[in-house]
């Protein structure tokens, strides 16, 4: 029997609906070649949506979404919407709901693009960030007292819980084993300040290091991590670090594997539903012109084949991404690829319909 995969898509806000139309139709090429239905769901969510009906997103929507086996996602955030009101009631809630307590992001620049970093090259940056996805700064734990007065206070407190680190942790390792390259995992943390969430970390890591004796584990301090990734991305292979520090370094990583047009990533529960997405945001300026870079949407996607288990399929979507990296776009940013968006997701799409 054909195996049907139930696919959630939330196209989004801004540009979110332009990458993810390339990112289906690069799907839809490599389900053919690989023999196995991807049956999509739609779901108007995001800001317009918002505007429109004063939905964000109702319980029931969140039910089904869950009744899935995996959401792709575009982008949300929209500039005539309150800063958080989005991003926490649909981005945030979905993954804190399905429980989706792994960020994964890749951070690989690929042979043909541009880094910033003068003297490195494919070679010096291939490393993965696994953030902490449902707890620290962003679990909503505060509050505020005497609001908008001279004596206002505001408190908001990083929830780290010791199951919470812990899977963190252990998904990490195995994730370092399973890549089987340096084999390094680094804990990034702030251990010298942050005396109470970090100890938490660097204890847990410590212990969880003695059941993989084949990881080398290392530690280095947040800003530390924002100095090497600069002067010397080749030290990492595999990252860990806590929500809010992961959020921060992973912009940074954006920009040195290429910029926010190629970076993707996961938003992972590996028991239950995942989530995946282009990271760079919804780009308003960018929206409706069909300039935006839909490479970030398309990873995603690959991402996506390799979270529900095929594998092969994953490899051709990366087989295409190289090579029109490599050999066909004349920049990975916005406005300069030398091709529209639609035409990026042809190039590869046609790549692996001919190439397969
Ligand atoms: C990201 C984004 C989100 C985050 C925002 C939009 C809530 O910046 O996915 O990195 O901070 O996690
Ligand atoms: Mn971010």
């Amino acid at each position: 029997m054909v195996k049907t995969y139930e696919i959630a898509v939330i196209p989004g806000d801004g540009t979110g609906p332009e990458v993810v139309r390339e990112g289906i139709k690069v799907l839809d090429t490599v389900a053919v070649k690989c023999g196995f239905n991807l049956n999509y769901n739609y779901y108007n969510l995001g800001g317009d949506h918002y505007k429109e009906s004063g939905e964000i997103l109702p319980d029931d929507v969140l039910e089904s979404l869950a009744s899935h086996n995996a959401i792709y996602l575009g982008a949300i955030g929209h500039p005539d919407v309150k800063p958080g009101i989005l991003e926490k009631g649909i981005l945030l809630r979905i993954r804190f709901h399905l429980d989706q307590y792994i960020n994964l992001r890749p951070v690989k620049l690929y042979e043909g693009v541009d880094t910033p970093l003068k003297d490195k090259g494919p070679e010096e940056i291939d490393f993965v960030v696994v953030r902490e996805n449902t707890e620290g700064l962003y679990a909503g734990a505060g509050g505020c007292l005497k609001r908008g007065t001279d004596d206002e206070v505001a408190v908001q407190e990083s929830i780290n819980t010791r199951k919470g680190v812990e899977r963190c942790i252990r998904y990490a390792f195995e994730y370092c084993r399973k890549r089987n390259k340096a084999k390094k995992l680094t804990l990034c943390g702030k251990t010298n300040v942050l005396t109470y969430a970090f100890d938490l970390w660097e204890r847990v890591f410590n212990e969880v290091a003695k059941e993989y004796p084949d990881i080398k584990a290392d530690y280095a301090h947040v800003d530390a991590i924002c100095m090497w990734m600069v002067k010397n991305p080749e030290w990492f292979d595999v990252i860990v670090t806590d929500n809010m520090f992961g959020d921060i370094i992973t912009d940074l990583a954006a920009m040195i594997q290429g910029g926010m047009g190629i970076a993707a990533g996961a938003n992972i529960n590996p028991d239950g539903i995942s989530m995946f997405e282009p990271i760079g945001g919804s780009a308003p300026k960018y929206t409706g012109k069909g300039v935006i870079n839909p490479i970030a949407a398309i990873s995603a996607a690959q991402i996506m084949l390799e979270t529900i288990n095929e594998p092969k399929a994953a490899s051709m979507i990366e087989a295409g991404v190289v090579k029109v990296l490599r050999d066909d776009l004349k920049s990975v940013s916005a406005g300069k690829m030398g091709y529209t968006t639609q035409e990026v997701g042809d190039l590869v799409a046609g790549y692996i319909d001919k190439n397969y």
